[in-house]
């Protein structure tokens, strides 16, 4: 297997294996070192069903089964979560794509995640594997959050290893006049928890700018007009180029990545192409995170991702 890095911070394309063979379990050990070196490893030209997708993931750990998924999602196996149903989620709630992209993501840089990150228990890790995509158009990009953090001069390191922010679904969404079916469930699917702004990784001990603008609204136990400012501040640190590499996808590409370690944004230049963009995607259970002194995250609201996480 060769190990090719694609960026200075982030990104490894990993070649000479075919996932559809049984993996030994010196090059499980090596997959996994590679992405924690690098946060996020690229596979190719990897055709993979459900069942070969499950099995490659369950190699790095437990599998989280959503009680919910679009309509588009194997039924036969719960673990997979297709996303060709981008269009559907705005009509589930009224609204065509561009009303429902444009309503939440009006705020600057709101694309940037972590999967699930209002959870108290964020996935570990995503495997995500194309099967259909655009000609052209539809790249994933990802920053690396221990770069971002390193990045930071030592007295604002020092200063962040103090802060906390809520992370909220649905912060900085532009609410319709009337009734609004998405506002609606929001309000009675909050999902809320006080994550670290830095948090420290349980397998490679590095400090990480844990902030995002999709889920973090404010900065705890500071003035509003402090919060705004961190998080402007934050928020470029993160999404800054040079910490981030980009991906072209092609049917059988797979990205795996370090959902702990790391922000990903994903493409909104597809949806004027009408091609289909189907994606298969599998995570692995995280753990509740802890911060620089010890203390861990605190649920404001909603339930475990995988509730044996500890
Ligand atoms: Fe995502």
């Amino acid at each position: 297997m060769q190990i090719l890095p694609v960026a200075g911070h982030i990104g490894a394309e990993l070649t000479e294996v075919d996932l559809r063979d049984p993996l030994d379990d010196a090059t499980v050990a090596d997959i996994r070192a590679a992405l924690l070196r690098w946060k996020v490893i690229f596979f190719r030209e990897q055709h993979l069903d459900h069942a070969g997708h499950i099995a490659f993931a369950r190699r790095f750990g437990d599998l989280v089964t959503l009680p919910k998924r679009g309509s588009a999602s194997p039924a036969d196996h719960p673990e997979v979560e297709t996303t060709a149903d981008r269009l559907e989620l705005g009509g589930k709630f009224g609204m065509d794509h561009a009303e429902w992209l444009e309503r939440r993501r009006h705020i600057p840089l709101r694309g940037w995640h972590t999967d699930h990150g209002a959870r108290l228990d964020p996935p570990a890790a995503t495997i995500l594997r194309a099967e259909a995509v655009p000609p052209y158009g539809g790249d994933t990009t990802w920053t690396n959050l221990a770069a971002a953090y390193q990045g930071l001069s030592e007295p604002v390191r020092a200063f962040a290893d103090t802060l906390w922010a809520e992370h909220r679904l649905g912060v900085g969404y532009l609410a319709k006049s009337g009734p609004d079916a998405y506002l609606r469930h929001l309000q009675d699917h909050q999902i809320a928890t006080a994550h670290p702004v830095v948090r420290v990784h349980p397998e490679t001990g590095e400090r990480l700018l844990n902030v995002n603008p999709y889920y973090v609204e404010r900065i705890l136990d500071v003035t509003r007009a402090e919060s705004r400012l961190l998080l402007e501040m934050f928020v470029e640190q993160v999404t800054r180029p040079e910490y981030t590499a980009r991906f072209r996808w092609a049917p059988g590409s797979i990205a795996f990545w370090d959902n702990r370690a790391t922000l990903h944004l994903a493409p909104a230049d597809t949806a004027h192409l009408d091609h289909p963009r189907v994606m298969h995607r599998v995570m692995l259970a995280g753990e509740i995170p802890a911060g620089a002194d010890g203390g861990r995250s605190r649920s404001i609201s909603g339930e475990r991702l995988f509730p044996a996480s500890g």
